[in-house]
């Protein structure tokens, strides 16, 4: 069709033609490297713009800001100073009536060859030395070529799966995801996914970057979290309230944007406790400015030929490639206990056991408050 319109070509023209493209791009390393040779045939890469819609949200653009215009964070952004990352993408939605998409797709495709990884390029890539998007595309591929594949026979160590299942109450059922519109009644589709995964270069060489994602979880909450080691010595092995929490970095992508950091303090008074406590920066309290729309600020980018915020062709298969060694193995392995947790929870307990086999655990904000799991309804 767009050949026929006479919109398909390369050219130098100034006005030479663009394509946007929307995901999924592909459903595997194959199909991505299909899709890219024949758009490459009819277009050079700079024509072509692939939307991933988390690269427009402002506090997505704000991951490279607040990393390379404060000089305080870099050299503690690292293997010596960082224990490990957490990334959550959770969603408090189920599937709705995306039934018959999602049966084709999955979380891991859905979520975390795109969105998810795109954040982890942006928390972990190497300094760019200009915001120019041919350098910045660079670094993206680069350290997603360090990315450690997860061959498909170890999954079950690196990577978790879930399906949430139905949940009958007084008030009335929870529909599981079996129980959604054009969704197979026995259906082994996963809408939880939770990995380790490892970058092997010298920033970050065994520092674990966990990441989990997942519909129906307690709520809506996109953060990065930054686990800094604890200190090398402690002080206060008298203090009542014994050795020092580490220090916590919060990019908080979503709802309440803005970023966190906590540290420690004396709790004031005669005894030697110490306390945790945070400084908050909330975009809401700082400007009075509605964030704009991703998907405006990505087309307006388009239009302008400016491809910062847009993935390269490159990008989209080193992203598959770590992909495909997951679903290689769940598919050898197919799911024995789906559906394995209930709407409203934080997931299935293997994602739970991924952390605590390395002795630490998810940071579920419920949990903090109050010590205690809850379990909140999931929005249909
Ligand atoms: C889309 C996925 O790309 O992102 C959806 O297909 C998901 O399944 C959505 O709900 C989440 O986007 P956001 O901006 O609400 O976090």
């Amino acid at each position: 069709m767009l050949d026929n319109a006479g919109l398909s070509h390369k050219g130098d023209e100034p006005n030479k033609p663009k394509i946007i493209i929307e995901k999924p791009f592909g459903r595997d390393l194959k199909s991505a490297r299909d899709l890219n040779k024949l758009t490459l045939e009819r277009f050079d890469e700079d024509q072509v713009y692939r939307i991933d819609h988390y690269l427009g949200k402002e506090t997505v653009q704000n991951i490279l800001f607040f990393r390379f215009a404060n000089g305080i964070y870099e050299p503690t952004w690292n293997r010596r100073y960082v224990d490990h990352v957490q990334i959550t993408v959770a969603e408090s939605v189920g599937v709705g009536d995306r039934g018959k998409y999602f049966e084709g797709s999955g979380t891991l495709r859905d979520m975390v060859q795109n969105h998810i990884m795109q954040l982890l390029t942006l928390v972990a890539m190497e300094p760019p030395s200009s915001m120019d998007a041919e350098v910045i595309r660079t670094k993206k591929i680069e350290l997603l070529k360090s990315l450690r594949p997860i061959a498909p026979e170890t999954v079950q160590r690196f990577a978790v799966r879930g399906q949430y299942g139905k949940v009958t109450e007084e008030a009335g059922d929870i529909k599981g995801y079996r129980d959604e519109m054009h969704v197979d009644p026995e259906s082994d589709i996963e809408t939880f996914a939770a990995l380790k995964l490892f970058i092997d270069n010298w920033r970050w060489s065994g520092v674990p970057f966990y990441i989990r994602t997942g519909k129906c979880l307690p709520e809506r909450l996109t953060e990065i979290a930054i686990h800094f080691k604890e200190v090398p010595h402690c002080l206060f092995t008298k203090s009542i309230t014994g050795c020092p929490n580490s220090n916590v970095l919060v990019l908080k992508i979503q709802p309440d944007e803005g970023i966190n950091f906590s540290f420690n303090i004396k709790y004031p008074g005669s005894t030697n406790r110490i306390d945790m406590v945070t400084m908050d920066f909330s975009y809401a309290e700082a400007y009075d400015v509605k964030m704009a729309e991703a998907y405006e600020r990505l087309i307006h980018d388009a239009m302008l030929g400016d491809a910062t915020l847009f993935p390269h062709s490159q990008e989209i298969e080193e992203s598959w490639k770590i992909i495909n060694g997951i679903l290689e193995g769940w598919e050898s392995f197919p799911p024995q206990s789906f559906p394995n947790y209930e709407p409203g929870t934080w997931g299935p307990l293997e994602a739970e056991m991924l952390m605590e086999r390395d002795l630490r655990r998810w940071r579920n904000p419920d949990d903090d408050l109050n010590g205690n799991k809850t379990r909140k309804k999931c929005k249909v």
